[in-house]
This record gives structure tokens, sequence and C-alpha cells, in this order.
């Protein structure tokens, strides 16, 4: 028989995701100051360095920001995830202006030179009608000039098998186990089903949990035709998850993982 899981929400245990997560971090959080030194406001000779982070959740990048002298805003709908960013701010002698929104609906708290939002996180906007509405937010949000550094995993809509992740963190004598399964993704809703299980050993105790999502998909068609509709953003690069400054790559379907740059133009006229 298999083991019993508890099914929990994910981003109620922050502990957790950070343990996952925060391996990435500082090679992030150097991409993101490396693409407003190469396209954004450092280039045009802009001195400020105020940062939004859409859906910020444990902080891991709020804090990598702050301390590298960027002003930080983000907001998260999750309160544990932000009551967790605040904690390990204060921990680290931080500070940042959190606050309770969602990514289809916030007002930013000022103009910033730079936002980001990595990992795949957009994808839990599941309509297009709120997904243009989150980009269009992000413009108002930026300076122009601005950049939106919008990373997340392309879909295959002809792959009719799941597929399958698994990584495995530990922090002294706390192991967590990530197994995350998807899903073929239904090409006529735009959604697909992700399950993440993980196995907790903690204190010679060991926790199963498991949460179910459900995301909005992109092919490259799609995404390109989603930029269209929001005027207000110039794609002006493309690379994928490893980061690599030198490796710009194609928006294609070639390769599921992109980061795509966006900048901020003087003035658009919104079609329609
Ligand atoms: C994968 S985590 C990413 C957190 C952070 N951006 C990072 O890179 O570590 C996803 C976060 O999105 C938040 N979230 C999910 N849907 C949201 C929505 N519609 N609006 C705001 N936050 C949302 C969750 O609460 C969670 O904290």
């Amino acid at each position: 028989m298999s083991p019993r899981f508890e099914t929990i929400d994910w981003y109620d245990v922050p502990r957790y995701y950070d343990l996952v997560f925060d391996e990435d971090t500082e090679r992030e959080a150097d991409f993101l100051e490396a693409m407003h030194a190469r396209f954004g406001r450092a280039k045009a000779g802009a001195g400020a360095r105020r940062v939004l982070e859409p859906a910020c959740g444990s902080g891991r990048l709020v804090e990598a920001l702050a301390r590298r002298g960027w002003s930080v805003q983000g907001f998260d709908l999750s309160a544990p995830m932000l009551d967790h960013a605040r904690e390990r701010l204060d921990a680290a002698g931080l500070d940042a202006a959190l606050y309770r929104a969602s990514m289809e609906d916030f007002r930013a708290r000022g103009r910033v030179e730079l936002a980001h939002c990595l990992v795949s996180t957009f994808k839990y906007v599941l309509r297009e009608r709120d997904a243009e509405a989150h980009l269009a937010g992000v413009a108002r949000a930026l300076v122009v000039g601005g950049l939106y550094v919008l990373g997340f995993h392309l879909s295959e809509y002809d792959v009719d098998q799941r597929t399958r992740e698994r990584w495995v963190a530990r922090d002294g004598d706390t192991e967590v186990v990530c197994n995350i399964q998807s899903w073929p993704p239904d090409r006529r809703r735009r959604l697909e089903r992700v399950r993440s299980r993980l196995r907790v050993t903690e204190d010679g105790r060991e926790r199963r949990t498991e949460t179910n999502w459900t995301f909005r998909t992109y092919d490259a068609r799609q995404v390109r035709r989603l930029l269209r509709a929001v005027p207000e953003f110039e794609h002006v690069a493309t690379y994928d998850f490893t980061y690599d400054l030198d490796a710009p790559r194609e928006l294609d379907d070639s390769q599921l993982d992109v980061v795509l740059v966006l900048r901020k133009r003087a003035a658009a006229r919104r079609p329609g």
C-alpha cells in the first residue's frame, strides 16, 4: 500500500519551500542585476534601484536584493509566506515594503526600475484577461525604460504522459525530498495539473505532504499573443533558467524554460 500524504497548502509551510528553492537565489539575483545593467535604467545612467516582486513568497529574493542595497517591495496572497518573509528580513536587520495582494489585481506602492517574477509563478494567473491585467499593472508600476523579468515554463501540448521531477534538500538534520508530477496540459482549456509531494524528515520524524495546483499553459505563440495585447512592453530579450548572460535565446518551443525581459515603452496605444 502506498504511504499516506496529508493534503496541505505548501505555502502554509514556508520553511520547506525555502529549503527546496533557496539554492538558486543568489544566481537569480545576479541575473536580475545584470539585466538591469544591460537593458534597463542602469544602462540609461539612472541611479535609483527600486524593485517590485509580485508573488514574492517567502522573501528569498526580497532578502537577497535588499542585502544588495535595493529598495524592495513585494506582495503575495499567502499570509504565512508574507509573515515568513518579514521574519527573515527582521532577522537580517533589513527592511522592505511587503503587503497582501493578488497578481490579478494589485496597486504598487510607488514606481520601480525593475520588477521580476520567476519560477513559473505567473502561471498561477489562470485567465488571459487576468494575465493581461497583471502585465498592465506591472507596467504601471515601472518607470519608463524599467524592466519586468518574467520566468516560466512553456507547455508541450503534444506530450501525453506525466512528467516527474525530484529534488532533495538538506538543512542540518532536516531533509526534504520533493517529487513534482505534472499531467499533460489541456490544450483547449489552457490548464495543467501539477502535484507536489514532500517527504520531510525532521527530528527523527517523517511528515508526508501533498499539494495540488492548476497552472495556465502557454506555448511560444501564445506568449507572443499575450505580449501583443500589452503594448506597454517591448520584448527585448529571452533567456532560460540557466541564467547564462552569454546565452540569449529565441522565444520558441525548442526549450521549455523561458525568461522574458520586457521593457516599458515611453508611450503605447492599447489595441482595440
Ligand atoms: C513558487 S512561489 C514563488 C515565490 C517567489 N516569487 C520566489 O521566487 O521564491 C509562488 C508564490 O505565489 C503566490 N501566489 C500564488 N497565486 C497568487 C496570486 N494569484 N496572487 C498573488 N500571489 C500568488 C503563492 O502564495 C506563493 O507564495
